[in-house]
């Protein structure tokens, strides 16, 4: 199949193109477009066959199930069983925008978007362009992230295009992702609602709206047996070809660490990649160094993530060390998303003797 790309100006979205889009969805197609946290697959979550093929595509299980993007809040009671107390309180909050909510579904919505699961997940997106497609193409988009199954999602149109390249229709070219991890996802249909993937809006800007949110903890647990209760958090997604390993520790022990961590992987014939920092970059006389953007801005660390890791399979790297970031803010999902790239794989820096004072 001949995928058409299309690069669309954000400042004046020409709507041929975005109807162009809607009609293949329609027609059962798929289209991948941009949206602020990652590019998605999208399809007619309302069309079974469609979901089928986006399985297909992503090569990825059919008992990982798909969210379905809606542009308005009136749409939202077409596709769920109930609305739980708490929705519309979050949904005023953080819709449009980086939060997903997982309902019962209703019978409009097939079990093959849902993979075979009585709940569907849900968001709403902010992308301008995201909005336009999802009315267009009739109102319910499903969307994975636009990748092949098992590697990282997809921040522009580029990566989009290095995974599914040929097996989909179209691929809308809207730039590269404001925030750069995917969203997170709060179980409504417990009390109270459960944190199944931390993403841009975090558990305390939700309990500020809504009171208590518990989140899953076999996300955050290296050594849990238990299944999460989001299928696709126990596949290990996220991976780099490479080991990933995260150095943890005081800064200054960390850098120390990683320099004779590489030294010593060169000398054995490794090529060795480090996830650095705008602050740390000049600390590393050797190696493949990727600097991921200032440690300070959390935001630009989750944006610069995903790229760094793409980038780091194409220079063909045996091993990565990246530094430790900060569980602040969109840091719990920067971290979730590194811990799962690294199989939960750490090396604690060796502390360096400093001066008694
Ligand atoms: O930011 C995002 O959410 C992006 C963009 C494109 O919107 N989409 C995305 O979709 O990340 P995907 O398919 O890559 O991840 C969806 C996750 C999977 O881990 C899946 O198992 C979980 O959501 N999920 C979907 N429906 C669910 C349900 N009914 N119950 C539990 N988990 C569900
Ligand atoms: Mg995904």
């Amino acid at each position: 199949m001949k995928t058409i790309i299309e690069k669309i100006n954000r400042d004046n979205i020409e709507q041929s193109v975005i109807d162009q889009a809607g009609e293949i969805l329609k027609g059962g197609g798929l289209v991948a477009f941009p949206t602020e946290t990652v590019y998605g697959l999208g399809a007619d979550a309302l069309n079974e066959s469609a979901a089928g093929k986006t399985y297909a595509a992503k090569g990825r299980p059919s008992d990982n199930p798909l969210i379905v993007h809606i542009a308005r809040n009136e749409d939202l009671s077409h596709i769920v069983a109930e609305i739980p107390k708490g929705t519309w309180e979050l949904a005023d909050a953080f819709w449009p925008g980086p939060l997903t909510m997982i309902f019962q579904k209703s019978d409009q919505v097939p079990y093959g978007t849902t993979g075979g699961l009585e709940t569907v997940a849900v968001r709403m997106p902010s992308d301008e362009i995201a909005r336009k497609l999802i009315l267009a193409g009739g109102g319910y988009v499903s969307g994975p992230s636009a990748n092949t199954s098992g590697r990282p999602s997809p921040t522009t149109a580029a990566h989009v295009a290095q995974d599914l390249d040929g097996k989909i229709e179209m691929i809308i070219d809207g730039g590269s992702a404001s925030i750069g991890v995917e969203s997170t996802i709060l179980d409504m249909t417990v009390t109270p609602p459960m944190i199944l993937r931390p993403g841009a809006v975090t558990q305390e800007m939700m309990e500020e709206v809504i009171g208590r949110v518990d989140v899953d903890h076999t996300i955050l647990n290296a050594n849990s047996k238990q299944a999460p209760k989001a299928p696709g958090m126990k596949y290990r997604h996220y991976a780099p070809k490479a080991q990933l390993s995260i150095v943890d520790g005081e800064l200054a022990d960390v850098y120390e660490t990683i320099r004779t961590l590489t030294q010593q992987a060169m000398s054995e014939g490794k090529r060795v990649g480090i996830i650095a920092t705008k602050e740390s970059i000049s600390e590393y006389p050797e190696g493949i160094i990727k600097n991921i953007g200032s440690r300070e801005k959390h935001g630009d660390v989750a944006k610069h993530l995903y790229q760094i890791l793409r980038e780091f399979d194409e220079t063909q790297v045996d091993v990565i060390f990246s530094e430790p970031f900060t569980h602040a803010g969109i840091g719990s999902a920067v971290n979730n998303r590194l811990e799962k790239a690294a199989g939960h794989h750490h090396i604690l820096a060796s502390r360096k003797k400093r001066p008694l004072v």
